[in-house]
């Protein structure tokens, strides 16, 4: 176990324990809407694959948007640069389910963490392994070392049952020749990547390769160091939807959020970060989240400006 970390995580957690303010669950997945906004985890992997955390850090929750980083680095590492030419790489500036923009870009999404963009990179992941969420959980398997790792098809069931918007969505696209797979399957196999549960130590540890510049926990290539960088940069401007530039200013670290509560946080050539907290904020970011980071980065110097 690393202790490089765990005196600036212990400090960080009870700073976050004092500070009142926590936002509010996501509602909208009915599953989802019950956590307690009081609960709170954190943890950093080094580059060699130690972990060190606090709090729940070994606890499961609903990861959510922070799949897209997965999926996207995993469409990538299949399709390269073809991938480009169906989803942008802009900070679209609107909420992440926002549909406004996709009919003056004529279906191709503003960039792959929105909604839209997330839909047609499971779409093309989808394509090229025939079961897009199997690849996905095998991946964060591997790159957490934690064999147990899976969906919550609870949580799945509950996303199922409200999702009209991510049908729009799809549909919409579908419209414009920009989904090649039947829509249910596409909404099932999102819906399914999206309930993956993991801890922030499992996490932290699966998104080691972005720290790495590509390079995967077994020492093999998933990403070249331009494509991992790419991933990395996606997050930075785009990663909290129209928070990123807000996310920017106070981490200074490319992240990726989910509903769940959970974010990613990448130090390239250094280490990853985790955190949990159930609560959000206006824009669909864990508000204790943020600010755990905010502290980690102020603490540590750690930023990547
Ligand atoms: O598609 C949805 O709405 C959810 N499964 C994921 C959204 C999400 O996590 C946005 N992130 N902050």
């Amino acid at each position: 176990m690393s202790t490089t970390f765990q005196p600036v995580l212990d400090r960080i957690a009870t700073e976050i324990d004092a500070t009142p303010g926590r936002g509010r669950p996501a509602d909208y997945i009915p599953a989802l809407a019950s956590a307690d906004p009081n609960r709170f985890a954190m943890a950093v992997a080094d580059l060699d694959g130690t972990v060190c955390g606090v709090g729940e850090w070994q606890h499961p929750f609903s990861t959510q948007s922070i799949t897209k980083a997965f999926t996207l680095a995993l469409a990538l590492s299949l399709e390269g640069d073809e991938l480009w030419e169906h989803v942008g790489r802009e900070p679209s500036g609107n909420p992440f389910n926002s549909l406004v923009q996709l009919e003056y870009e004529n279906g191709i999404p503003r960039n792959p963490f929105i909604n839209a963009g997330a839909l047609v990179v499971t779409d093309r992941l989808q394509k090229l392994t025939g079961d897009a969420s199997g690849a996905l959980r095998t991946f964060l398997r591997a790159e957490s070392g934690n064999p147990e790792l899976t969906f919550d098809l609870e949580i799945a069931a509950s996303e199922a049952a409200h999702g009209d918007r991510n049908a729009a969505l799809a549909h919409f696209m579908a419209s414009y020749g920009n989904i090649t797979n039947p829509v249910p399957e596409l909404l099932d196999q999102y819906i399914r990547q999206c309930s993956i549960a993991a801890s922030c130590g499992d996490l932290a540890l699966a998104a080691g390769f972005l720290a790495r510049h590509g390079i995967r926990a077994d020492g093999s290539t998933l990403l070249t160091r331009s494509r991992a960088k790419q991933v990395n940069a996606v997050m930075l401007t785009c990663g909290t939807y129209d928070a990123a530039g807000d996310f920017a200013h106070r981490v200074g670290l490319p992240g990726k959020s989910g509903v769940g509560g959970g974010i990613i946080a990448v130090v390239p050539g250094h280490c990853t970060i985790c955190v949990w907290s159930p609560g959000l904020d206006q824009r669909g970011n864990s508000v204790a989240g943020v600010a755990a980071l905010d502290r980690f980065t102020t603490l540590t110097g750690l930023s990547i400006f």
